[in-house]
């Protein structure tokens, strides 16, 4: 791993603690539909509703819970609304990382004193369970995040919205929290954000992946890791690189009609249950050829787990110098080429799966070329 490198050098000051990813919320055509499929298929259970029923007059929006991972999935009620046009344009997709912080009014005054750009002034929701905060700012594309305090409140989710519980309860896969949060952004635009996430919200370049690195014979991309100051939250940023044909950045990018979350990481403490789960509820898997596990163990050395289940559902393995890591990557989760999935477990390992990339591109510039994309 020669062109990885590791920056672990501490800044003294944090001036935006953050506790970790709140929630993320999505666009979607239909919510009811997205709400049944991420419960059916990925193991979410109710937590709460607002829509018509509740006040909210101009969406629906079903809150679901797994271990500490949240998402919320909205959709407009006409075609008129913001949101609409955002589905129009990118189709189902991310459009809030929120970060759950201890004060949002601080927090926003933090970030667009040093140049971040407000989404959403801070404003105080109240309800009979007490008090919320939040404050925006814009990223990347038109996804933004939202700071979210909610030390002073009891209720379900956040004020307007009701505690939901349908009576469908699909068993959980043992997703526990969300590890990262991956943006693809444009040309040449990844130091912009790099910049960004340093200035603006105190975060550190933490991994450096170059397009020598992670280049295959077509597809090829750049990324940095940003992580805030107490590495809760990482978000690795993407860009494409020149390569012989389209990057896979490139197709995200053409298909999203803009920069956008590319995937979404969740944590398992015990991957091959997860995935053995999710395969059997239908969800679909990048595939690697078995020659994959033939020299695997040569190049991770030892690791706890049995070679043939691994094999056998496809999950990939990287050793950095703390620990391994195991992780397998979804198709897209819908029509357009662009967001998925990642299933990580860590055994000490901090890094990304660097040494895997090379194997996980050549899959996927084959769905690629199967969809005439390469
Ligand atoms: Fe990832």
């Amino acid at each position: 791993m020669e062109t990885l490198t590791i920056d672990k050098q501490q800044k003294t000051t944090d001036f935006l603690p953050l506790n970790g990813t709140d929630h993320v919320e999505f666009y979607v055509g239909n919510a009811k539909q997205a709400a049944f499929y991420y419960k059916t298929a990925f193991g979410f259970q109710d937590l709460a509703y607002a829509g018509p029923e509740t006040g909210m007059r101009d969406r629906a929006s079903y809150v679901l819970q797994q271990g500490k991972i949240r998402l919320v999935l909205t959709t407009p009620l006409h075609s008129d609304h913001p949101i609409a046009e955002h589905i129009k344009k990118h189709g189902d997709g991310v459009k809030i990382l929120a970060l759950s912080v201890d004060d949002a009014y601080d927090a926003f005054y933090q970030t667009t004193s040093r140049g971040a750009e407000p989404y959403q002034e801070p404003q105080t929701m109240t309800d009979e369970f007490g008090e919320v905060r939040t404050s925006g700012i814009k990223l990347y594309g038109e996804t933004v995040h939202l700071f979210v305090e909610r030390k002073n409140y009891t209720g379900a989710f956040l004020p307007h919205y009701e505690k939901m519980d349908s009576g469908y309860h699909p068993t959980p896969t043992g997703l526990v929290h969300i590890d990262h949060c991956v943006g693809n952004v444009g040309w040449h635009k990844m130091n912009e954000w790099v910049n960004f996430y340093e200035e603006t919200m105190g975060f550190r370049n933490i991994l450096t992946f170059d397009d020598k690195m992670i280049s295959t014979e077509y597809s090829a991309l750049m990324s940095k890791v940003m992580s805030n100051g107490n590495g809760f939250v990482k978000f690795p940023i993407n860009e494409p690189a020149e390569g012989k044909k389209k990057s896979q950045i490139e197709e995200y990018l053409e298909f999203y009609e803009g920069e956008g979350v590319q995937h979404l990481a969740l944590a398992t403490n015990d991957i091959v249950n997860t995935v053995t789960t999710l395969q059997s509820r239908g969800i679909e898997f990048l595939t690697v050829p078995t020659t994959y596990y033939d020299e695997l163990i040569d190049r991770v050395g030892h690791i706890d787990e049995d070679l043939e289940p691994l094999k056998k559902l496809g999950i990939l393995v990287d050793r950095d110098d703390e620990g391994y890591l195991l992780q397998i990557f979804t198709k897209p989760v819908e029509d357009r080429p662009t967001l998925f999935f990642e299933i990580i477990q860590r055994k000490g390992a901090k890094s990304f799966g660097a040494g895997n990339f090379k194997a996980l591109f050549e899959a996927i510039e084959r769905e690629q070329e199967l969809r005439g994309n390469l």
